[in-house]
């Protein structure tokens, strides 16, 4: 079912006969990531005035107040709702899809098939809606797909510490199912792009220009994290911040790759904005600082003088963090697309996360 959100203009049934708007879709708009993103679309927008093509987002779950001011039009709907997507189908012509939906790693792991319902199915209706948007309107539709670091898995802390920096091609074999289904996305993108109903005689060429990046662990100021794995960084400074004691679920040594969020959004922007010729590949790793959780906890404890971190590891999430890579290498998409991360550990502490931390708890 597609509900439209009592707010603001909508119309869910689209009028026969008169023209579709111009859209942008996001899904799984009213995550952490979707936060930043939807701000980030709406400055766009007002830049481009009234050639700014409708902000339509949609998640499984009501919007709250702040993510709805930033879009024309929002919906509560499931993206594993095939019907629900081909309504969108009708109401829009989506130029540009976000597709963020998706169930985590740590929730991932207590319900495996639900996870792949939705991050495998969810992502197969989505590259499906936009090739069929490409069909009916005669344009390539750009598809944004966020991938992960759970798309690697090291076979051991020995072999992770001896492989270091690694990059997009190799030790791809996922410990967790959210691993698995994003390596999955990645592979359905390229699918879609260039291999897609290869052997129909009405076969559209490149439907989708599909675009992804594997993420680290990512850390924002605005929202508290739920349901992954490297939440334990993001988790520790939002308890000291609001003076509550943390325990961390990995060992103080623990180390893998993260980013802010206004860096993952700013790489969004910059993959999405680059000249097609200039990609060589669909999927980029992006790196900013890798951290140990004792730098973390170290960097928390000098910032708030008096936070109680303790170490508790859990042994199945400390097993998915072993899996991952310490550091990635994104040369690529730094050579290809112009990526440079903005922040050291320290800055993305003393710039960003600590004042607008700080003000949140007030
Ligand atoms: N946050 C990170 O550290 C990180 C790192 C790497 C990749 N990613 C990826 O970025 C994307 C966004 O992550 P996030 O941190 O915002 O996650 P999040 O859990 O905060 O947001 C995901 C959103 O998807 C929605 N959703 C879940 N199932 C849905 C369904 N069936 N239909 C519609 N909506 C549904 C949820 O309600 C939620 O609002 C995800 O694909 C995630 O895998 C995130």
């Amino acid at each position: 079912m597609l509900s439209p959100q009592a707010h603001g203009t909508h119309h869910p049934h689209a009028p026969t006969g008169v023209q579709r708007k111009a859209a942008i879709l996001v899904t799984g708009a009213g995550g952490e990531m979707g936060h930043g993103l939807l701000t980030m679309l709406r400055a766009h927008a007002e830049v481009a005035g009234d050639d700014a093509p409708a902000i339509v987002a949609m998640d499984i779950r009501e919007l709250a107040p702040e993510i709805r001011e930033c879009c024309d039009h929002t919906y509560v709907g499931d993206i594993c709702d095939r019907a629900m997507l081909e309504r969108l189908l009708a109401m829009y012509e989506i130029g540009e899809v976000y597709h963020l939906a998706a169930l985590l790693s740590t929730r991932g792991e207590f319900a495996p098939e639900t996870a792949h319902h939705v991050n495998v199915g969810g992502t197969i209706n989505m590259l499906h809606l936009a090739a069929e948007q490409a069909r009916t309107h005669g344009r390539t539709v750009k598809f944004f797909f966020p991938s992960s670091i759970a798309a690697y898995g090291m076979a051991s802390v020995a072999a992770k510490r001896a492989a270091g920096t690694v990059g997009e091609d190799e030790h791809l074999d996922p410990h967790t199912m959210y691993g698995c289904n994003k390596l999955e996305g990645e592979h359905l993108g390229r699918y879609y792009e260039f291999h897609y109903r290869k052997l129909a005689k009405d076969r559209t060429e490149r439907p989708i220009d599909f675009r992804s990046i594997r993420f680290p662990g990512i850390i924002s100021a605005e929202t508290v994290p739920s349901g992954g794995t490297s939440d334990y960084g993001p988790e520790m400074i939002h308890a000291a911040a609001a003076g509550k004691p943390y325990r961390c679920f990995v060992r103080p040594d623990s180390r893998i790759p993260f980013m802010t969020m206004p860096e993952a959004i700013d790489a969004i922007v910059r993959l999405m904005a680059a000249p097609k010729a200039s990609l060589s590949r669909s999927t980029y790793n992006v790196a900013s600082f890798s951290p140990s959780a004792a730098d973390f906890a170290a960097l928390v404890q000098s910032t708030f003088p008096g936070a109680e971190i303790s170490f508790e590891p859990d042994a199945g999430r400390q097993s998915i963090i072993d899996s991952w890579p310490e550091s990635c290498d994104d040369s690529a998409a730094r050579r290809d697309w112009g990526w440079s991360p903005s922040h050291t550990l320290e800055t993305a502490f003393r710039e960003y996360l600590v004042p607008r931390i700080r003000e949140r708890y007030a």
